[in-house]
C-alpha cells in the first residue's frame, strides 16, 4: 500500500530453526538457518499516531519489551501514522525465532507506511536487528537475518564493527522438519549469558568446542548444497553432543531428540537457545515427516512438520 492510504496492510515475518551453529555463532562460527513456514504477521491501520496494540492478554516484562522495541524501530521509520497489531501461529519463547519474526513483520510494516514502498532488504534488516537488540541484548543476528531474507542461510558474523556474512543457500534436495516443543525455558538472554560466563572462566575449553561447532556446521552446509541429507542428518547429531557440552540442553531435550531418531529422523538435536526446555528439530526424507509427528503427537508431545523446498 501507499503512504497516507486508507486501507489496511500487512507483513509477515517467519519463525526459524537453526539447523546447525547456535550459541558458538555469538563467538564467530558459521551457522545454518532455515525459514519456518509459521511467523507472526503484522498489520498496520490508519491512525492518528504511529502506535502498537497488544491485547490485554501480552503482561508482564514481554509486554513491556514489545513496547520499547516497537518504540525503537518506529522512530527509525519516522512514525508513520498507523496503529501496528500482531497475530502469531509461532510458539513463543521457544528458539523458534518469535522475537525476530515480530521484528520482521513490524519493521517491515513501519517502514512500507513511512514509504509507500516495500522495504530493501538491507534497511528491513537494520531496522528488525535493532528491535531483537530489544528482545535479546546482543543477538548475533542469525535470527532477523533469516527471518528478513525468508530462505535458507549459511550465517557468520564478522567482529561488533563489520556487517555479518550472510550466503543464501542453495539446496539440492527438499526436506522436512519435526520440530517438537520441550517445554518452556528461561529467555534467550539468560541461557547465553550464563554460558558467557562458564566461556570466561575456562576460555580455551570452550573456544576449542565452539570451533568445533564451526567446523561440524560448515561441513553440514556443504552437506546440505550437495543433497547429502545423511551428511546433514549427521553433523546435527554431533551438533547435538556439543551443544550438551556447551551445557545448553536438558534431560527432556535430549530424550526428545533421541525419540526423533528413533521415529527414523536422519538427525535429531536441539534449536536456538536451549536452556531448561525449547525446542528440538528432527530432519526427516520428503514425505516421512508426517508419519513421525503424528506418532510423537500420539504420545501427547506438541509438534509440527515444517516443509524445506529445494533452492535453485
Ligand atoms: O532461541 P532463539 O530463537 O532466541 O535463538 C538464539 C540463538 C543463539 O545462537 C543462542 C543466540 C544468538 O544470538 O545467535
Amino acid at each position: 500500500m501507499r503512504a497516507g492510504s486508507e486501507r489496511a496492510f500487512s507483513a509477515f515475518g517467519p519463525g526459524k530453526v537453526i539447523l546447525l551453529g547456535e550459541h558458538a555463532v555469538v563467538y564467530g562460527t558459521t551457522a545454518l538457518a532455515v525459514p519456518l513456514s509459521l511467523g507472526v504477521t503484522a498489520t498496520a491501520v490508519p491512525a492518528a499516531r504511529c502506535s502498537l496494540h497488544l491485547p490485554p492478554g501480552v503482561r508482564g516484562p514481554g509486554r513491556q519489551q514489545l513496547r520499547r522495541a516497537f518504540a525503537r524501530a518506529a522512530e527509525a521509520a519516522g512514525r508513520p501514522a498507523v496503529q501496528v497489531s500482531l497475530t502469531s501461529r509461532l510458539p513463543v519463547s521457544m528458539g523458534l525465532g518469535s522475537s525476530a519474526a515480530v521484528s520482521v513483520a513490524v519493521a517491515a510494516v513501519l517502514l512500507q507506511a513511512a514509504t509507500g514502498r516495500s522495504p530493501s532488504p538491507g534497511r528491513l534488516r537494520t531496522l528488525a536487528h535493532g528491535m531483537e537488540g530489544v528482545f535479546h541484548g546482543t543477538p548475533s543476528g542469525v535470527d532477523d537475518a533469516c527471518s528478513a531474507l525468508g530462505v535458507p542461510i549459511r550465517f557468520r558474523r564478522r567482529g561488533a564493527q563489520a556487517a555479518p556474512l550472510v550466503r543464501r543457500l542453495r539446496l539440492r534436495r527438499p526436506f522436512e522438519l519435526v520440530v517438537a516443543l520441550a517445554g518452556l525455558r528461561r529467555p534467550t538472554r539468560d541461557t547465553v549469558a550464563g554460558l558467557r560466563q562458564r566461556q570466561t572462566r575456562w576460555p580455551l575449553r570452550y573456544r576449542r568446542l565452539f570451533q568445533e561447532v564451526g567446523r561440524v556446521a560448515e561441513e553440514g552446509v556443504r552437506a546440505a548444497q550437495a543433497g547429502d541429507l545423511r551428511g546433514l542428518g549427521d553433523a546435527m547429531n554431533v551438533n547435538h553432543g556439543l551443544l550438551v557440552a556447551l551445557g545448553v540442553s536438558s534431560p527432556a531435550v535430549d530424550g526428545m531428540a533421541a525419540w526423533l531418531r528413533e521415529a527414523g529422523a536422519l538427525g535429531a538435536k536441539l534449536t536456538g537457545a536451549g536452556g531448561e526446555g525449547g525446542a528440538v528439530v528432527g530432519l526427516f526424507l520428503k514425505g516421512e515427516g508426517q508419519k513421525a509427528r503424528a506418532r510423537l503427537a500420539r504420545a501427547g508431545v506438541r509438534c509440527f512438520v515444517s516443509q524445506v523446498k529445494r533452492t535453485p
